[in-house]
């Protein structure tokens, strides 16, 4: 439960925010590669975290990243054309580079005033077929992002995104949220146990235990903090455990065992997010298409693309699904779309299942006080290799810490 304050400290994200500031120490996904694909493409226009940008990739490949408004008098360049190594704006045809220089300015042919000026551009890193920006402070720009699903062969990695309605905090929380995996998800996971449902096409980890009510741990970690879940199981293996073990990557990020499928719930303002989901496979190629469908999602960037269908009644009546929705993803953003916009935690009635829910939002809300006082927040103080940072899962015997399926998470 918080507050009505801390709720909204939490939740909003626009500028001049402590929210907002947080999170504009890191770096940030503005948008899937493929969004600016080609040189010279048309520029494209993204919000993140309450502002407006436009994203274009120039004749030699980079992308560049700059206030959607032109700095001469306020027309958007994502109506621009794009050419010649620079973004030129329509209405007086200021042609600005990825990097911010003015180009030209042909209503004024003399250029000291061009050279003395920058346009607001902001430092651009792909990586893992992601745009990433910084929109932080300067001399705070931290390593460019690195994460354990990109460092994968080309063709191993599938990634996608959509736009959901509601606050990002929302998203989060439905990631680190282990209890509701086997009652939500109740139907895909009975097929997971026989073996018809297999998203990760690697025949293990068929969530072997029926206990719905998991016991949960959470420890704190460089890059945030980890939680296991840990359910008993019965048979032969009663007195071991079934461990499920999730990282909460500051300041968005969940992995979700067992092949680190990635979500990052990026904030295009307060109650709009855009997710993304993530898939790096060490060990084979994945067919984008497959995983698709395996994901129950489509590839489809459209601005009105919803992540889930309607609700199947009959199909509840009948006793086919649980939730009338076929697919882990939708069937979460069934559940947070149907949330208010900004969920009012002050109404709240938390359990244990909850523990790891909230933890994630002190660690958000004591990072952001951090930073309005001046420190670095968590993750950023340079000593930290994102890169090592998995999900894991499987069976622990008694008297294991469930830490040996994550070994790299917690060793220095
Ligand atoms: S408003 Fe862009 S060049 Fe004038
Ligand atoms: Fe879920």
């Amino acid at each position: 439960m918080l507050s009505a304050e801390e709720n909204d400290y939490l939740c909003r994200v626009g500028p001049g925010t402590p929210m907002g500031a947080l999170l504009r120490r890191y770096w940030l996904p503005i948008c899937l590669s493929s969004d600016v694909a080609e040189p010279d493409g048309p520029p494209r226009k993204f919000r993140l975290v309450g502002e407006d940008f436009v994203v274009f990739r120039d004749s030699a490949g980079t992308v560049g990243v700059l206030d959607e408004k032109c700095m001469h008098r306020g027309a958007s360049l994502a109506i621009g054309r794009v050419e010649d190594c620079g973004i030129r704006c329509l209405y007086h045809g200021w042609k600005f580079g990825a990097d911010g220089t003015i180009q030209e300015t042909p209503n004024l042919p003399d250029s000291r005033f061009r050279n003395r000026l920058r346009a607001p551009a902001h430092p651009v890193h792909e990586a893992g077929q992601i745009v990433w920006v910084y929109l932080g402070p300067a001399d705070k720009q931290p390593p460019p992002p690195s994460y354990v699903w990109m460092n994968v062969p080309p063709g191993h990695l599938a990634t996608t995104k959509a736009v959901q309605k509601g606050n990002f905090i929302q998203g989060v929380e439905g990631e680190i949220d282990s209890s509701h995996v086997g009652l939500l998800h109740q139907t895909e996971i009975a097929l997971a146990r026989t073996g018809e449902y297999d998203p990760e096409g690697i025949g293990r980890d068929r969530f072997p235990t029926t206990d719905d009510a998991p016991l949960l741990e959470v420890e704190d970690t460089k890059f945030g903090f980890h939680y296991a879940a840990i359910r008993k199981l019965g048979g032969e293996q009663e007195g071991q455990s079934y461990v499920r073990v999730t990282p909460f990557i500051m300041p968005f990020q969940a992995l979700i065992p067992p092949m680190n499928l990635g979500f990052l719930y990026v904030p295009i303002d307060d109650t709009h997010t855009c997710t993304y989901v993530v898939t790096g496979d060490p060990a084979k190629p994945i067919d984008k298409a497959d995983w698709l469908k395996w994901r129950s999602l489509e590839d489809v960037q459209a601005p009105d693309y919803v992540l889930h269908p309607a609700q199947d009644r009959e199909a509840m009546v009948a006793g086919t699904s649980f939730s009338g929705v076929a697919g882990l993803i939708p069937q979460d953003a069934l559940v947070t779309d149907s949330m208010d916009l900004i969920v009012d935690r002050s109404k709240e009635h938390l359990v244990a299942a909850d523990i790891a829910v909230v933890r994630m939002r002190r660690l958000l809300i004591d990072a952001a006080r951090a930073v309005e006082a001046g420190s670095d927040p968590v993750g950023l103080d340079g000593s930290v290799d994102w890169a090592k940072f998995t999900a894991g899962s499987g069976v622990v015997p008694q008297g294991v810490a469930w830490q040996t399926l994550v070994p790299t998470n917690v060793a220095d």
